[in-house]
């Protein structure tokens, strides 16, 4: 078992990653809490045992659930279980669950603890840890969107079961790969020399590093953005044919080749980009057939996360990945051409 800390003051917390970690989830339960509201889905084959009495609530799967909707059956249910503030949401499952039960555990009461055993790669690598909650508002005359209606919630610990990955579906898997290799390129670790525990475990690190260095994203956190620029704007472009991560995968290729193109880094830096997307990772690094390179252009320039007049980037060097503002159209359009 591998103990990451995530040092946030007095919400700091423990990550355990390893086969069979949810056998330690007692230990990261609030000593307060005397009841416990499970959040999770149909198709997650992952129990826990917590020690305590609880309930057990079952939320539609896709983003299309990730809703108020939601939100409101869930506190409406642990209204009806008695929940107090004294007691505890435990979110077992993917990026979705745990965003969605970390939201609804904000709000509880003002603000309830919550625990999440994240079964997904993404969420074990992502998504549960750095306190990041939220659901999507459904789109109404036009108006909407992912993401949008949140708090900042950190959970009381995260669980990473490395068991829980056996049944993931392979394309799954492949969204997890998508941002494992950005952590690839966020510090100088060889990763790749790392078994998967270790490798896991070593990108909960990073990225709590990042969150406890710049917890609401005023700064620093924004690295963790790296190749999703262009990912973005392929998910928007491709209705969201193509999944996220595998969106990443891509984007850390043109994020390598738009670099070079900008004179940060050479030939070399741009292959060790393919060797982990292409070779380690085994994902498509190129461009979804039939796109059009100026309106990708156009969707990069509106990215929410870079909204600061221009195009921004977060962009590779030999000082390593920095935010990089006012980078030209051409620029952005040639190293789309330089992805062949
Ligand atoms: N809060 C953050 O910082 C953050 C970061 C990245 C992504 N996200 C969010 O995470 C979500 C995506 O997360 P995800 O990629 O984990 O997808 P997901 O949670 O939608 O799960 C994908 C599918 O896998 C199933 N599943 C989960 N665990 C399983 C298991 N062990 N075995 C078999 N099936 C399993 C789920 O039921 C679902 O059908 C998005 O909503 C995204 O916005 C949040």
């Amino acid at each position: 078992m591998i103990t990451v800390h995530v040092p946030l003051g007095d919400r700091s917390y423990d990550v355990f990653v390893g086969h069979g970690a949810r056998r330690e989830l007692a230990a990261l339960l609030p000593t307060t809490a005397k009841r416990a509201a499970i959040v999770t889905q149909a198709g997650i084959p992952v129990r826990v045992e917590l020690g305590i009495p609880s309930e057990t609530f079952v939320i539609g799967d896709g983003e299309h659930h990730k809703s108020l909707a939601t939100i409101e059956t869930l506190c409406r249910g642990f209204a009806g279980m008695g929940l107090t503030r004294n007691d505890v949401v435990i979110g077992v499952g993917g990026g979705m669950v745990t965003d969605v039960a970390g939201f609804a555990a904000s709000v509880w009461h003002r603000g309830i603890p919550v625990v999440h055993v994240s079964t997904t790669l993404l969420g074990m690598v992502d998504a549960a840890i750095g306190g990041k909650t939220g659901v999507n508002l459904e789109a109404v005359d036009g108006v909407g969107g992912k993401n949008l209606v949140g708090a900042y919630w950190q959970p009381s610990g995260v669980i990473c079961d490395l068991d829980a990955l056996s049944t993931l579906s392979s394309r799954e898997l492949r969204c997890g790969r998508g941002e494992m290799a950005k952590y690839h390129f966020l510090t100088g670790d060889d990763l790749l020399a790392m078994a998967e525990p270790e490798r896991i475990a070593r990108c909960v690190q990073i990225k709590a590093e990042v969150v406890a260095g710049d917890e609401r994203e005023g700064g620093r956190r924004a690295l963790l953005n790296y190749g999703h620029t262009l990912a973005h704007a392929l998910e928007i472009e491709t209705e969201y044919e193509i999944a996220h991560g595998e969106a990443v995968g891509v984007g850390l290729i043109y994020a390598a080749h738009l670099a070079r193109r900008l004179g940060r880094i050479g030939d070399a830096r741009v292959q060790q980009h393919y060797d982990v997307v292409e070779g380690a990772y085994e994902l498509d690094g190129s461009l979804p057939p039939g796109l059009h390179p100026q309106q990708l252009v156009r969707l990069m320039g509106l990215d929410k996360k870079v909204l600061d007049g221009g195009l921004t980037f977060v962009l590779d060097s030999d000082r390593g990945v920095e935010v990089v503002k006012g980078v030209s159209p051409e620029a952005a359009l040639a190293a789309l051409a330089d992805m062949g």
